[in-house]
């Protein structure tokens, strides 16, 4: 079938081009441009989706059958891409758990839970308009997929590449004293496929897309980072006190790791009807190592989008927990 990509140049998008592409679709990839070109395979589509008449004036008469949408950042871009792909046979979103009024910190026990319906730019609220909006439209063709922390190849949002960088690094590692906290991930690679799965079958609704709850801890998840970069890296745990009286951020200055209050909730998410669809959970070690064989050849890493600041821990602040800690 006729399947359009909205992005495909980055992360996520690159892996929904490559799993459409392995499955017989025609692809094409609506971008601005600015970052670079889809897998090989796919027509490069040009146009910023903000703009009402860039979406009809790049497809010029390509009528596409099926849609994931993996870039839809802002209302304008909901509406437009409301308003010219309406049609299609099945419309799969990436959205994220933050469209959740009360995520974080959770838990989740449903799809049912109440989304934002507040009128301001923030991420979680843009997520849930999007989804009103384009479900108006498409009705039950329309499925959203609340997204958590995906990783993977080509992800330069790079909290787990972080991680895996200052493990290979070695020697003594802060590392957060909550070691035991839950966490939930999906592979990029495994989200991609099953969306476009779910699109050619037309399904509909919203979907926690996510891990299991369970399925693995902040310790778990960074004693796979040390193994697979090399294991000469030393965790010194550190208290979450000292790390906060620090101005150490949670999420940023040491990635993957949450305010234990919120930890304690946080991936508790009810991800039945994922299972149901079929949302496949691959093994954590494969998605870590798999990831750290991408970054040793990657080179310099692009910036992350949307503006988001590069997370990690200064090494001279580093050193200055670990000096505390002698
Ligand atoms: N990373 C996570 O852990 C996480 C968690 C939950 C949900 N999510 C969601 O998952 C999705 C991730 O997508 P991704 O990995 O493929 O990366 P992304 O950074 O969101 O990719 C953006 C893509 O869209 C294009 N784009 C950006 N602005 C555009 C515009 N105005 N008009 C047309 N195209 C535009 C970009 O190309 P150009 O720059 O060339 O235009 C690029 O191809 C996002 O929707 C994100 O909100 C991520």
């Amino acid at each position: 079938m006729r399947l359009l990509v909205l992005g495909g140049t980055l992360f996520l998008g690159r892996h929904v081009v490559r799993a459409a592409l392995d499955r017989g679709h025609e692809v094409a990839t609506l971008t601005r441009g600015v970052t670079g070109s889809p897998p090989d395979g796919a027509r490069a589509l040009h146009g910023d989706r903000d703009d009402a008449a860039a979406l009809p004036a790049a497809l010029a008469g390509w009528a596409p059958e099926l849609v994931v949408d993996t870039s839809c950042q802002t209302r304008a871009a909901a509406r437009n891409a409301a308003a010219a792909l309406g049609d299609v046979r099945g419309y799969a979103f990436v959205s994220s758990l933050n469209a959740y009024r009360n995520w974080p910190p959770g838990p989740i026990r449903g799809e049912d839970e109440p989304v934002w319906e507040t009128d301001d730019d923030e991420y979680g609220p843009v997520k849930a308009f999007a989804e009103r909006e384009l479900a108006a439209v498409l009705g039950d063709r329309f499925l959203t997929a609340r997204a958590g922390l995906i990783v993977g190849p080509h992800d330069i949002v790079d909290r787990l590449g972080w991680w895996l960088r200052r493990m290979a690094r070695g020697g003594r590692v802060v590392v957060p004293d909550a070691l035991d906290q839950p966490i939930a991930l999906v592979d990029a690679r495994d989200l991609a496929g099953w969306l476009v799965d779910v699109a050619e079958r037309g399904i509909g609704g919203a979907v926690n897309a996510t891990g299991p709850a369970g399925m693995t801890t902040l310790g778990g998840l960074l004693e796979v980072c040390r193994e697979v970069t090399g294991g000469d890296a030393d965790l010194v745990p550190v208290p979450e006190a000292d790390l906060v009286a620090a101005g150490v951020e949670p999420w940023q200055d040491l990635p993957l790791w949450l305010p234990r209050e919120v930890a304690a909730t946080a991936w508790d998410v009810d991800t039945t009807r994922a299972r149901q669809l079929g949302l496949p959970v691959r093994p954590v070690r494969e998605s870590v190592a798999d990831t750290w064989d991408w970054l040793r050849d990657a080179g310099e890493l692009a910036p992350p989008p949307r503006g988001l600041a590069r997370p990690g821990l200064d090494p001279d602040r580093e050193a200055a927990l670990l000096g505390l800690r002698r």
